[in-house]
């Protein structure tokens, strides 16, 4: 399934074979939690900014419009109109985000919905379930993602249980992919790592998981508060660890700086709501750092967001204008700005592929940071 193609230092590029077709990694995977890329982007628009991979939560998608509503409809791809990969997470992590009153126990967690309140239970085999219903290319492990300053006995009791969770999973997943009316009989399984900042907890759970001989692996319950040290010490550590041939995948990570950091320690795998938050507060990416364009300097620059960008954006607009609208509040402003930055990461990946087809990783890696870090205007 997954076919390392070469390395170059630590560096993988790499091949994801699915049902839904091929990922071409390292990849940076397009966040579109409720089945929407927030900022009104259409799927038509993602085939447009070379996005492989959309990503979608079980969470926020058994509550609104419900997983059995999703299935009926045919599963995600259909429901959205997407046709490549999906990816989605386990609830696991936005169980613990978002929910209010929750309880964790051996079976599950017992929590309450962000938007009605009423009372809802899920453990592995309840996630396993509606990620079976959306129909996903790759469904993620139900885990616990713990605070990254839990004391290191909570910590070993929550890694450890979320190891048997994990078990669980592999069963159910097994067992729904083997009954007839399941839309995607062929959903691939990731687990996922988890252990906070102690290298030896993370390290021990690593070996565990790899064991099960699953499809891929993630790092977990990182970017949750550690310093970006802290977590370039934790790949160091983990990446080497978990199977070099299967994709590994950095959960919720991060900004470019971190992307470029983490793929020169092995990772393959990448998501993070950073380009469309940011895009839609009106700041964007570009090679010379990030551009704020509700700033008065923008009010005459008749320039697009980044000189030679090939996005829906650049190519037919100025930052003066995009300033406007988004001053004016008008839609189209946050649109453009999304559109700009997830081509912008769809872009930097495209070019981490050919640096390490190339073996140049380290100096592509260099000039890129070089220049993020000196700022043109
Ligand atoms: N997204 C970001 N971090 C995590 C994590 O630790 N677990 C899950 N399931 N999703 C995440
Ligand atoms: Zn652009």
């Amino acid at each position: 399934m997954y076919e390392l193609l070469r390395k170059d230092g630590k560096a993988k590029r790499g091949r994801f074979h699915t049902v839904h077709g091929t990922i071409e990694t390292p990849v940076f995977m397009n966040v579109g939690t409720a089945a929407a890329i927030k900022g009104a982007v259409s799927t038509d628009d993602l085939r447009q900014i070379k996005t492989q991979v959309e990503l979608s939560n079980t969470y926020h998608l058994h509550v609104r419009p419900g997983d059995e509503v999703v299935k009926k409809l045919g599963g995600l791809h259909q429901f959205m109109n997407w046709d490549k990969p999906i990816l989605t997470d386990s609830g696991g992590f936005q169980v613990f985000s978002l929910a209010d009153l929750r309880k964790i126990k051996e079976e599950g967690v017992h929590f309450h919905s962000h938007i009605d309140g009423r009372k809802i239970f899920m453990g592995p085999e309840q996630s396993m379930q509606i990620q079976s219903n959306l129909a996903s290319t790759i469904a993620m492990a139900f885990d616990e993602c713990p605070s990254s300053v839990a004391d290191r006995r909570y910590m070993e009791n929550s890694v450890a249980r979320t190891t048997r969770w994990l078990k669980r999973c592999k069963d159910e997943m097994e067992r729904l992919n083997s009954l007839p009316d399941t839309i995607n009989k062929q959903q691939l399984l990731f687990g996922i790592n988890q252990g906070g900042v102690y290298e030896d907890i993370r390290v021990e759970h690593a070996k565990q998981i790899s064991k099960l001989d699953l499809p891929g692996y993630a790092v977990g319950g990182l970017a949750v508060g550690e310093s970006h040290e802290e977590m370039y010490r934790i790949l160091d550590a983990v990446v080497p660890v978990l199977p070099e041939n299967k994709p590994t995948y950095l959960m919720g990570v991060g900004t470019p700086a971190n992307i470029l950091e983490a793929v020169d320690r092995g990772v393959d795998f990448f998501d993070c709501v950073y380009p469309s938050r940011n895009g839609r507060h009106g700041h964007v990416y570009t090679n010379h750092g990030k551009l704020n364009l509700f700033n008065a300097k923008f009010e005459l620059d008749n320039r697009p967001i980044e000189e030679g960008c090939q996005c829906p954006a650049c190519r037919s607009y100025s930052r003066a204008y995009i300033r406007h609208l988004l001053k004016a509040k008008e839609m189209l402003g946050m649109r453009l700005c999304v559109l700009h930055n997830l081509y912008f990461y769809n872009t930097m990946m495209e070019e981490i592929r050919d640096a390490i087809d190339a073996g140049e990783y380290q100096a592509y890696k260099k000039r890129k940071l070089d220049n993020m870090s000196q700022p043109l205007d």
